[in-house]
């Protein structure tokens, strides 16, 4: 039965990418050769192959044949089962656009044909100067990978002249041998690599440009398959599904994007990696407690003596804010990038982003892995601990010899056993499973013992990495603009110290340095109709970078002498702090005594005009508690999530800012202080700060702890739910302080004649109960008596829960289309993660077992037991 409809939903595809096909056949220079079949053919995709013969130098040396079997498992019968046998060497001419990289791709079928038995085939493939297959056997390729054909894919580098030549040589260390080939496809492709990052030799860049590669693999992560008519540009690749290479139980979860979602390609042509790859990702899971426990990872067996670029895809189509799902890479239990943030790189959702880095696999006992594996890292303090990854390709490289050949694969103990058994009995699905797999982490088929020696290239890394000596190992903070594939332009990214600031270098690295004439074309010379605000440090203006990124441009008043410390202080605040509900800053310029800071734009502006400065929109309670839940959010990162204690000193509702979509952005760290230490407890300070928002403990005894922070919110809180200003002159005595009245009227019961008239009858009794709590909690006397700010963040979340469920029943969120809903308090299925940790199980290799149960239980308890929430 389930064949059938395999059959039928088959029959239905091939018709439906009727269209698509005939494109692809359609590009010019692409060649799709049927060997040995004279007539040429389409194949079950429509896709048109041509007779071989006219590209042969000498065609006396080769015989066509059929073959007489034709496998259940063949796609088509063309290219398949026709070949070209060649006894002694032969060569195939093609011409080339001497300047374009192209894919070569070798269909082999080792079946029988007459005369010719294809478990006595050993040959070598030579293209150009590359040796891309050596002492290579189809017959055994196939056998190790359980499949009933071949297929190998090369890219290869531009030529420098207009004639390719494709050698196929038979082994001469056997008697009888011969080569064959099936088909073969020559493909221009746009130049597909640059530069990838050495792994363990901290960013030292391999440049890629002219390398010789052959594809490993190809996988859409968290995705399926795509067949090489849906791939982009007509390359005609086939992306596989990822779950047989994830080691262990831990496989994440998968998710796609939603329908509305629109992949847009900023950084790079849709030719690196077709939509549907970026469309869907594999992901960590929801619960921190269990992914900062575990490594998402994926394994490969290679050959040894080679270096291997590793391309990761990704897109982030789910988060639109840095920082908030950020993690650390490894290759080969190396760290090959900490810190990934893909909002980060890609500067915006939905815009894919890919990721090269090389490592070099030596020899060693046994064979050899891949590892690929994804942490998240919370020395961040990202919004979620959690890891993405939307499609991985895999790529040896040539070495020094010209040599992209590896030894024949050796099919494993285990193997030979079930492959024996399998003769006297039908597998059980799980037999077949780890069979399966099993020939897939091994599916580096290919070619000879590799004599090459040691890439040249290689060593010449090490000694450069040697004489760079010193800063390698300093903070590697979030690439935002200090990375070199970031969509800025690089003239303008500082690396240096911009000379006479006494800001860090640490600091300076972390963000952007302008120049004041690219300052002044983006407010058009500190045009006054550009001012949206002024402060105690100078006027606020907007401007507009590289073309079309909005910005705020802070520029200092020359004549405070206060505003240079501010300044400084600002930046190596800011450029260490990146957070979703801080506010960002992008830049700095300082020139001809200008002090000028460059911050993201916030289009909504401060939550003060919002609540009652001139006639804006009013927003709704809602509105109103999610904005407080955003900037205590920020508040809380700043106080327990970076290295030290930060007291912001200066918490008011001018200092929240709103971006486009209203999330609350805290700003304003010129007052900043980095405190307390674990002994003292409090900063001894002169008294700052904006009056009606300060901590009157603090003004007392002139000692800051982050408590002064707690106190300046509770007021925020009232002023939110008021809607008045905390000072206001005009009103009588004891009602000018908003924090006192609001206190007074809240110990009298009588707070709701205080609250905003747009509010009134719009807001849940027991919600306002619980806001209201919260604020007269954080205007005690005494810090002690004041919650933490991680409390106030807590308090209000269930406030606006019991706005949300007035029942409270909280409903579970569900997750729709798989795209996952990260606004919301998230709810497991634990039963479900199980089922589906425990479907994917996959087994490395036979001596994996046994460890691999361990691992999986404690996962498994981690998962079902998880720790209070
Ligand atoms: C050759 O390839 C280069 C780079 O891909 C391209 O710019 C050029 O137009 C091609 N030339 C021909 C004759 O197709
Ligand atoms: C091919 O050769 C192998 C080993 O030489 C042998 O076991 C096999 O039976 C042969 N197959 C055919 C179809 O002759
Ligand atoms: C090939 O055959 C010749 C004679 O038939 C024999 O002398 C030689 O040893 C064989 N070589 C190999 C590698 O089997
Ligand atoms: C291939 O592309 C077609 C048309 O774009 C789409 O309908 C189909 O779902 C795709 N198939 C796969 C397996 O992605
Ligand atoms: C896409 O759809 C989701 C719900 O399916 C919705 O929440 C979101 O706002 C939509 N996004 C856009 C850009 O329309
Ligand atoms: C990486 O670490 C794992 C587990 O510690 C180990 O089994 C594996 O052999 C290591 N891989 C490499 C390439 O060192
Ligand atoms: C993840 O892998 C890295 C590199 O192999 C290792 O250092 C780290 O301890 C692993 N983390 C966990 C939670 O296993
Ligand atoms: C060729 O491959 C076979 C099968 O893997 C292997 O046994 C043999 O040693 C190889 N020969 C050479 C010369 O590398
Ligand atoms: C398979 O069957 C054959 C004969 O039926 C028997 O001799 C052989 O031992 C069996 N092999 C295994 C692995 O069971
Ligand atoms: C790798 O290189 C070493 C040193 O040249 C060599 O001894 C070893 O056989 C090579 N391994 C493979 C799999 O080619
Ligand atoms: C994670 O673990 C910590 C400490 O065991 C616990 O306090 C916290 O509530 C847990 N969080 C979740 C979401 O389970």
């Amino acid at each position: 039965m389930p064949t059938n409809t395999h059959i039928l939903l088959s029959v239905l595809y091939i018709s439906i990418f009727f269209n698509s096909l005939k494109a692809l056949s359609s590009e010019p220079n692409t060649l799709a050769l049927s060997c040995g079949n004279k007539d040429g053919g389409t194949d079950d995709d429509s896709r048109k192959w041509e007779s071989d013969s006219k590209y042969l130098v000498s065609s006396d040396k080769s015989v066509e044949v059929v073959a007489q079997t034709q496998d259940p498992s063949l796609t088509s019968s063309i290219p398949y089962m026709n070949a070209r046998i060649f006894t002694s060497e032969t060569t195939y001419k093609f011409t080339v656009n001497e300047s374009s990289r192209y894919f070569l791709r070798l269909h082999f079928y080792p079946s029988s044909y007459p005369n010719f038995n294809t478990t006595n085939s050993y040959f070598s493939v030579v293209a150009d100067k590359v040796t891309l297959l050596n002492n290579f056997s189809a017959s055994i390729a196939a056998q190790a990978l359980t499949q009933a054909y071949i297929m190998k894919e090369f890219s290869l580098a531009p030529l420098n002249t207009d004639s390719l030549s494709v050698r196929f040589k038979p082994s001469d260390k056997y008697n009888g041998t011969f080569a064959f080939v099936n088909g073969i496809e020559l493909i221009p492709s746009p130049n597909l690599f640059d530069s990838a990052s050495m792994v363990g030799f901290d960013d030292q860049p391999l440049d890629v440009t002219s390398a010789n590669v052959q594809t490993m693999w190809r996988l859409n992560v968290g995705g399926q398959y795509i067949p090489s008519t849906n791939d982009s540009s007509g390359l005609a690749r086939s992306w596989y599904d990822d779950s047989p290479y994830i080691f262990g139980a831990a496989s994440g979860v998968t998710s796609e994007a939603a329908n509305n979602v629109t992949i847009q390609y900023r950084n790079f042509s849709a030719s690196i990696a077709p939509v549907d790859v970026y469309r869907t990702s594999r992901q960590m899971g929801l619960d921190g407690n269990v992914t900062r426990n575990f490594n998402l990872t994926w394994i490969f067996q290679v050959d040894a003596n080679f270096t291997y670029l590793v391309r990761l895809h990704f897109c982030e189509y789910e988060l639109n804010k840095i920082n908030e799902r950020v993690f650390d890479i490894f290759i080969n239990n190396q760290t090959a990038m900490k810190n990934a943030d893909v909002i980060a790189w890609s500067s915006k959702k939905d815009v894919p982003f890919y990721k090269d880095y090389a490592i070099y696999v030596p020899d060693g006992p046994g064979d050899e892995m891949l590892w690929l594996a994804l942490w998240p890292d919370n020395s961040m303090r990202p919004h979620y601990l959690d890891a993405i990854l939307n499609g991985l390709e895999i790529f040896k490289l040539s070495d020094a010899n010209s040599n992209l050949a590896g030894p024949n694969p050796t099919i494993s103990d285990m193997m030979q056993k079930q492959l024996v058994e399998n003769t006297n009995k039908t597998f059980s699905t799980d037999e077949a499973k780890k069979i399966y797999t099993t020939a897939l982490i091994g599916g580096a088929a290919g070619g000879a013992v590799a004599f090459a020696f040691v890439a040249a290239m290689f060593i010449g890394y090490k000694r450069k990495q040697m004489l760079s000596g010193g800063d390698t190992h300093t903070s590697s903070w979030l690439p935002i603009y200090s990375s070199s594939q970031a969509s800025v332009s690089k003239s303008t990214i500082s690396g240096k110290s911009p000379g006479s600031t006494h800001i860090s270098s640490d600091a300076a690295s972390n963000c952007r340095f302008f120049s004041l004439a690219e300052i002044k074309q983006a407010t058009k010379n500190f045009d006054e109709s550009y001012v949206i605000g002024v402060g105690g440090f100078g006027k606020v203006y907007k401007g507009v970078i590289d073309g079309n990124t909005k910005v705020a441009i802070k520029r200092s008043n020359p004549s405070s002498e206060q505003g240079v410390n501010e300044f400084e202080t600002e930046i190596e605040m800011l450029s260490k702090l990146r957070h979703r509900h801080l506010v960002s800053l992008i830049g700095f310029c300082e020139e001809n005594n200008e002090m000028v800071l460059v911050y993201d734009y916030m289009g909504h502006g401060t939550l003060r005009e919002h609540l009652y400065k001139n006639n804006k929109i009013t927003l709704s309670w809602k509105q109103r508690l999610e904005i407080c839940i955003g900037a205590a959010r920020g508040l809380h990162y700043l106080h327990t999530g970076a290295k030290y204690t930060i007291i912001h000193r200066d918490v008011k509702t001018t200092n929240i800012l709103l971006d486009e979509s209203w999330v609350a952005k805290v700003s304003d760290f010129g007052l900043s202080k980095t405190g307390p230490n674990m002994n003292q407890g409090h900063v001894s300070t002169v008294v700052k700060g904006s009056f009606g928002y300060l901590d009157p403990e603090y003004f007392r005894r002139q000692q800051l702890t982050e408590k002064s922070d707690v106190y300046s919110f509770g007021v925020v809180l009232f002023e939110v739910v008021c809607a008045r200003p905390a000072l206001n002159p005009s009103l009588p005595k004891e009602q000018v302080s908003l924090a006192d009245w609001a206190l007074r009227c809240q110990r009298k019961g009588t707070l709701e004649d205080l609250i905003d008239p747009h509010l009134k009858g719009k807001i849940n009794p027991e919600c306002l109960k619980k806001f209201a709590e919260c604020a007269e909690k954080c205007l005690a006397d005494h810090g002690t008596d004041r919650p933490s700010m991680g409390d106030v963040l807590w308090n209000l979340e269930s406030a606006l829960q019991l706005e949300e469920n007035p029942d409270g029943s909280a409903k579970p969120t569900s997750s729709g289309s798989g795209s996952v809903d990260y606004d919301q308090p998230r709810e497991i299925d634990q039963k479900n993660i199980l089922a589906m940790h425990r479907n994917t199980l996959s087994l490395g290799s036979e001596h994996d077992i046994k460890d691999l149960d361990d691992e999986t239980d404690d996962i498994f308890s981690q998962i079902v037991n998880p720790k209070g929430r």
